[in-house]
């Protein structure tokens, strides 16, 4: 089965919650037939508890959380209390956007997911190296770290069930928006290079008792979803800005 999420970002329409409320019941009623698909929408704060109240078949995240409930953390994100509230049951940790704007580093990864554990929501992990780390061969490196410093521990504190978590692969330099500010053309990485990312995360995470699904994501669009989730080791995708539109997030699930 193919997991298949839309990161709505900072979409300013979907921010408003006419235009979320009509993408999701459209998406709804595309998916309400289809089998062996899961799909989940990860929403701004703005709009969770309204998507969350009407959402059926559709799984609800949000796209970050704070680690602490209350007390001086002036501009935090939502706690993980108050997704349970909206009820909203999934979230992103470790975004690229968050690590990059927002000061999100490995320990702090570590923080949320705990919250996100203690509390019972399901997060979808975002890791992966820049293009200066890739150009310097370092990746596996990197993704070494960013799993031993900002998942392992939060597992052997918590020791949650296997199968709480997923992982998103990421690589910094083919998410479209970082794509953009390096003056590149928005591509995904090469399916070589996913394959060993890939490969490295989900040996890394087996090897210390959690064999975790790995979804890629990077300027997936129609044209090129096919070809990604025709490969047995990408067990799907995480959807910036081709999910921004209906049409263009849907012609992505036709390819599951
Ligand atoms: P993109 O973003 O599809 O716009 O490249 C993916 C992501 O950041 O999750």
């Amino acid at each position: 089965m193919k997991i298949i999420c839309a990161n709505w970002k900072f979409s300013e329409k979907l921010r408003k919650e006419k235009e979320a409320v009509n993408y999701l019941q459209k998406l709804e009623k595309s998916i309400a037939k289809k089998e062996g698909i899961e799909v989940k929408v990860f929403a701004n704060f703005l709009v969770l508890k309204k998507l969350a109240k009407i959402a059926k078949k559709v799984k609800i995240g949000a796209q970050d959380l704070h680690w602490e409930e209350d007390g001086s953390f002036t501009g935090a994100p939502p706690s993980a209390k108050d997704l349970l509230l909206w009820g909203v049951k999934e979230v992103l940790i470790g975004h690229s956007e968050t690590r990059f704007y927002f000061g999100v580093n490995d320990e702090r990864v570590v923080l949320k997911l705990e919250s996100a554990f203690k509390n019972g929501i399901f997060p979808t992990i975002c890791l992966g190296e820049t293009l200066e780390e890739k150009e310097k061969n370092q990746t596996e490196k990197v993704l070494k770290r960013q799993i031993e410093k900002g998942i392992l521990p939060a597992l052997t504190k918590i020791k949650p069930p296997q199968n709480s978590f997923l992982i998103a692969y990421e690589p910094v330099y083919a998410i479209s928006g970082f794509a953009k500010i390096l003056g590149k053309e928005p591509k995904p990485a090469k399916l070589e290079d996913i394959e060993v990312a890939h490969r490295t995360i989900k040996k890394i995470l087996e090897n210390s008792g959690y064999p975790t699904k790995v979804l890629y994501g990077g300027s997936c669009n129609k044209e090129n979803a096919k070809e990604l989730l025709s490969q047995e080791f990408i067990d799907g995708l995480l959807v910036g800005s081709a999910s921004f539109e209906f049409n263009s997030f849907f012609d992505i699930i036709k390819n599951t």
